[in-house]
């Protein structure tokens, strides 16, 4: 029932019938019925309504005249116009059911949640190995009351190289495949390792000095399967009254331990670096190694250069200090059977997933 024959129809007195009317009353009382059995839904049913029983409409305009009526007609109206209303009222209330009903079921049907149905699999991210690495070894640290610090990664070539002892003509210099920062006279580099941190952190804290430096680093190495020109590394550094080389090996080997497992070792071999003195390269015997246990070259290490303490407005005659750098993809790949390093810097989500969220 649209608009237009319901509530637009004009209702002025000549379509009211007098409430003595039966015939007036009773057209009126049809219109209403028909109305309320034409209402498709509540809506509509609402409409009719307003139309047949809200106070504009003829039999509520018709018992509004009753009281005007002479006492003779008011009793014979009365009963003729609240007859003729409750009969709209009771089909109104029974439309109602049915319609409340029909609209029930239309909503069950509509939004029925077909519990059948195959889930939509959200694929859930990883954290990248390498990352988790380098927290699984900050974690150990700070377990042992160390900080952790860091650098930059475009740094000075002062603290990349010359305040870690390495002479302008030193060969160790080229040992180092360096990215050089344009222009030159900046003296600026892609960091070759985070051993720059180690001077940073003297120069920024006070004595005594845990830290260890996580960090990205970058050399012009082409990638290959053992190779890429941007790595990781992780750099540790204690400075502080009395440190031998008791404390380096007995840090690194609990560090070990808690990388490998209990049945870990270390060995300390003599190398040179120029930021140490002495120098060492540490192995690791590790325990899960693929094709067996057996010792593999894990980092460098030694007892800070007195040079370098210098550097760092350190006096060498009050303290020592020890410090050690290894490899993150490095250790990835020994520690997690990772052969090629390829799938570390993919970016594979697959590769990822395998490792989960804790390795
Ligand atoms: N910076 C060295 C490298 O990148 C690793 C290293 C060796 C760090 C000895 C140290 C150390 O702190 O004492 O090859």
């Amino acid at each position: 029932m649209s608009d237009q024959t319901t509530e637009q129809a004009p209702v002025g007195e000549s379509n009211v019938p007098h409430p003595t009317d039966e015939a007036g009353i009773q057209h009126a009382v049809d219109a209403a019925l028909a109305a309320i059995e034409a209402a498709g839904d509540l809506n509509e049913l609402k409409e009719a309504r307003l139309a047949h029983t809200g106070e504009k409409s003829a039999l509520s305009l018709a018992n509004r005249q009753i009281g005007k009526l002479d006492k003779s007609e008011k009793a014979v109206a009365g009963k003729l116009v609240g007859g003729a209303r409750g009969r709209v009222n009771k089909a109104l209330a029974a439309r109602t059911v049915v319609l409340e009903e029909a609209e029930a079921a239309r909503i069950l049907i509509e939004e029925t949640v077909d519990v059948t149905a195959a889930a939509r699999r959200r694929r859930v991210g990883a954290r990248h190995p390498l990352s988790v690495l380098q927290d699984r070894v900050a974690d150990i640290f700070v377990g042992m009351g160390w900080e952790i610090a860091e650098g930059p990664e475009v740094e000075s070539e002062w603290f990349n190289f010359d305040a870690l002892n390495f002479k302008p003509d030193h060969p160790a210099r080229e040992m180092q495949d360096t990215f050089f920062v344009e222009p030159a006279d900046a003296h600026l580099v892609l960091r070759t390792h985070t051993s720059p941190v180690q001077v940073r952190s003297m120069l920024e804290r006070d004595v005594p000095v845990y830290v260890l430096c996580p960090g990205r680093t970058f050399r012009t190495d082409e990638l290959d399967a053992t190779h890429t020109p941007v790595f990781h590394q992780f750099e540790g550094l204690a400075v502080d009254k009395g440190l031998t080389m008791a404390d380096l090996r007995g840090t690194l080997e609990h560090f070990a331990r808690q990388m490998f497992g209990a049945e870990a070792q270390i060995r300390l071999r003599p190398a040179y670096f120029p930021f140490t003195e002495p120098s060492a390269e540490l192995d690791i015997w590790h325990p899960g190694a693929k094709g067996g246990p057996r010792w593999i070259e894990w980092g460098g290490c030694g007892m800070i250069n007195p040079n370098v303490l210098r550097a760092a407005g350190i006096d060498p005659e009050e303290y020592s200090g020890f410090a050690f750098g290894m490899g993150i993809e490095r250790t990835l790949m020994f520690r997690n059977d990772v052969p090629d390093m390829h799938d570390m810097i993919e970016g594979d989500i697959r590769f990822s997933q395998h490792f989960g969220m804790e390795i």
